[in-house]
């Protein structure tokens, strides 16, 4: 899908709905905040949220001590939601509106988490612009953490396409120098009550 066509869809998707009556929405992404506690123990250093809509994560980890947070989203609509709902506490975080396949980052991190993000890149071309920027922007010994519909999953996801993944079909894309480090499932349950299974990937960038 073409850059523009792919921002026109999801600010649309913004206009159109509420951030609670999107498919995605959860009130506490407990597996992400989980594994991010785990394996980022240090709330000063910094973790990139790529493609976070008007996500709660954010919200969530400002109130666990989080410090260097950084949200980005093709969506100008959907961070201008987490902010009016972030109010003053907004200004402590970086907003980046971009498409994760073509946009400058503003720095490096020692985490990045994408829910549902990757999984729509069907392209080979925006799959290894992607990793591309992941390994730029990922400090060496940091940590990658990625959702994406497993195999037993939807096949669709916004009106869209997507690629299902396992842990290893996960490495292959992301390449050499990445060490899996934990993989968890989740029984999802949309605002409409449907369940969507969701694997959470965890891979340590090797120094
Ligand atoms: C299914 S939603 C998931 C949102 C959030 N991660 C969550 O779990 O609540 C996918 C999000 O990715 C954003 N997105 C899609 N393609 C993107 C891209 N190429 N670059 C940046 N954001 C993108 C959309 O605007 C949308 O907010």
């Amino acid at each position: 899908m073409a850059e523009q066509d792919r921002k026109q869809h999801w600010e649309r998707v913004y206009e159109e709905k509420a951030p609670d009556e999107v498919s995605w929405f959860q009130s506490v992404p407990e597996v992400s905040l989980d594994l991010i506690e785990r394996h980022l123990p240090d709330r000063e250093a910094p973790l990139i949220d790529v493609g976070a809509g008007a996500s709660t994560l954010v919200d969530h980890l400002l109130a666990r001590g989080y410090r260097n947070l950084t949200v980005l989203d093709i969506a100008a609509r959907a961070l201008a939601e987490a902010r009016t709902r972030l109010g003053e506490r907004a200004d402590a975080v970086d907003w980046v509106e971009g498409d994760i396949t073509c946009c400058e980052l503003p720095g490096r991190y020692a985490l990045w988490h994408d829910r549902a993000v990757f999984h729509f890149l069907t392209e080979p071309a925006d799959r290894a612009a992607y990793v591309e920027r992941l390994r730029r922007h990922l400090r060496p010994g940091g940590v990658v953490v990625i959702a994406a519909f497993s195999p037993e999953g939807p096949t669709m996801c916004s009106g869209l396409p997507i690629v299902q993944y396992d842990a290893e079909r996960l490495a292959g894309e992301l390449g050499e120098g990445f060490r899996h480090l934990e993989s968890r499932q989740e029984a999802h349950r949309t605002p409409a009550g449907k369940i969507q299974q969701f694997g959470y990937h965890a891979f340590r960038r090797e120094s």
